[in-house]
């Protein structure tokens, strides 16, 4: 199978550059503007046709290389027993602060877990064009973890900060709760039609490089092996974390994607055994319109060799984000063959 997103995490040459967009089933497209007009979030998450549609929706509308399915981190947290709302981001009915919180947590029965994202991954694959990838993901235990102890999404998160120092042993147990389950989803995602997964540790910087090491890595490992063993391959995302790089560099994983702080270039040439790497144009400069995008995506072609290079966003697409952007982006990585000629 010719799948160019496949071909670029094994780091083979590809007839051009994959680019997809974290996000991408967003807020920015007008189609889905209309049905959450009609429906709230969670019940466009919940449903499996709904879900599938929106999935489908940026790559009718642009010649993306990958779908990534529509749910939210949250999704298979309910298998927990954990209860929650969207406004907009995560707010979660219960936080969990010490041990008792941690023990509450319902045992799993892996089939339980959010059937109605493995629906949905069964519909996108039977209608995707061939070429296209399909993209499972999850959330990295401590990202879980910092909306289950902080509640939802506030600024540097200090009550799940002081929760790490005060109840070290607590926040293990989580972290293991959560990676064993993230285990458990990917698997059933790639056997419901994933080709690949990635896994986003978007509040991965907010403890220092020592306590990450001591309190975060293990679980994060774990959770990669299993999903590696299983042959699965992985794109470990991290934001915001411009001090953790190196250490991420260090895990298994086939594609290692960054924001847009970080020197993309860099992170490529310290890959001794070429590793591929995913990233990682700032979503704001898409803000600009069409003439700032292609000059930044032909900087970045540029930069970073293509070998082993998908293109993308270093965060999430902007809900403000023009069309135009979009299409300059991904015109701009399709023209590439051009932009080198004399
Ligand atoms: O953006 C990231 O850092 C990626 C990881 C992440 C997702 N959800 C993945 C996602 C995080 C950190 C979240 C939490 C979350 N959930 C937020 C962030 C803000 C906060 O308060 O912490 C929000 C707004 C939600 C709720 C949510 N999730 C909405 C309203 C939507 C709809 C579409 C949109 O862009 O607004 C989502 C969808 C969602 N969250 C996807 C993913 C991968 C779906 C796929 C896609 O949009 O392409």
């Amino acid at each position: 199978m010719s799948k160019l997103l496949l071909q670029a995490i094994d780091c083979k040459s590809t007839a051009r550059r994959p680019v997809w967009i974290m996000r991408q089933a967003g807020r920015y497209l007008p189609e889905y503007r209309e049905l959450r007009r009609r429906y709230s979030f969670k019940e466009l998450a919940s449903s499996a046709d709904l879900a599938t549609e929106i999935t489908l929706l940026p790559c009718q509308r642009f010649p993306l290389d990958a779908a990534i399915v529509f749910a939210d981190i949250m999704s298979p947290l309910p298998a927990l027993g954990v209860e929650f709302e969207f406004d907009p981001g995560p707010v979660v009915a219960n936080p969990i602060r010490d041990q008792a919180g941690v023990d509450a947590l319902h045992d799993v029965d892996p089939e339980t877990i959010a059937p109605e994202v493995m629906t949905a991954l069964k519909q996108t694959r039977a209608e995707l064009p061939d070429e296209t990838a399909l993209l499972g993901f999850c959330g990295a235990p401590w990202t879980l973890a910092a909306y289950l102890v902080e509640g939802r999404g506030v600024k540097d998160f200090p009550t799940l900060r002081a929760f790490a120092a005060a109840e070290p042993a607590a926040l293990d147990a989580l972290l293991a709760r959560l990676a064993d389950l993230m285990v458990h989803y990917l698997l059933n995602q790639a056997r419901a039609g994933a080709d690949a997964v990635q896994i986003f540790d978007s509040w991965a910087g907010l403890l220092s490089l020592a306590d990450w090491e001591r309190l975060i890595r293990p679980h994060l490992q774990a959770l990669l092996e299993a999903v590696g063993n299983a042959g699965i391959p992985r794109i470990l995302f991290l934001q915001n974390a411009p001090h953790l790089v190196e250490a991420y560099a260090d895990l298994p994983a086939e594609v290692l994607a960054v924001d847009w702080r970080v020197d993309l270039a860099a992170v490529q040439g310290r890959f001794q055994d070429r590793r591929a790497v995913q990233g990682n144009i700032d979503p704001a400069i898409l803000l600009g319109g069409a003439a700032p995008t292609r000059a930044a995506v032909t900087e970045l072609l540029q930069r970073v060799d293509a070998l082993g290079h998908i293109v993308n966003l270093g965060h999430g697409i902007l809900p403000d984000t023009p069309l135009e952007s979009v299409e300059a982006l991904i015109e701009t990585v399709h023209n590439e063959s051009e932009l080198s000629r004399p």
